[in-house]
């Protein structure tokens, strides 16, 4: 599935019509460059599940929980490239439990990501448009 978005507000908008595509369970991961719109497309993604609270990339706590409808379980590797320390933080039960799982920076992370993971690709082309590819 390939989309192009124009601005922030069209790719949260996106997102928020495909939420309810999202599933206990499910494990994906957000790759991109950076400002391709991987936490904003969250956002977009934790209003259409009727989150009503802020949504952040989790810089400083490594990994943001949500009590949306299902629980989201949040996670940026951008600033922790040890994986080590992401198994001590229990990724591993993060990944086992019934959550949907959505990784920004999953690149880093690769050799202790499940197979089942699936893969949504952000690119930043000219201007604002960006291209979201759920594979
Ligand atoms: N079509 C678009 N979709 C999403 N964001 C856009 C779009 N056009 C412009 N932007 C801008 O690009 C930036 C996207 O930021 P965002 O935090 O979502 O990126 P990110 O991929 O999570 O980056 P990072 O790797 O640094 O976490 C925002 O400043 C947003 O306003
Ligand atoms: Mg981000």
């Amino acid at each position: 599935m390939n989309k192009i978005t124009n601005s922030p507000e069209e790719t949260i908008d996106y997102a928020k019509s495909i939420a309810s595509s999202f599933k206990p369970g499910d494990i994906y991961g957000l790759r991109g460059e950076m400002a391709s719109g991987k936490t904003t497309f969250i956002k977009g993604l934790l209003m259409g599940m009727k989150y009503k609270n802020m949504v952040n990339s989790p810089t400083f706590t490594l990994v943001n929980e949500y009590d949306a409808f299902n629980k989201v379980i949040h996670i940026d590797c951008y600033r922790e490239n040890d994986i080590e320390r992401w198994v001590s933080l229990g990724i591993f039960e993060y990944f086992s439990l019934n959550n949907i799982v959505l990784i920004e920076w999953p690149e880093i992370i690769s050799e202790i990501l499940p197979k089942t993971i699936k893969y949504i690709d952000f690119s930043v082309l000219e201007g604002n448009k960006r291209r979201i590819k759920i594979n």
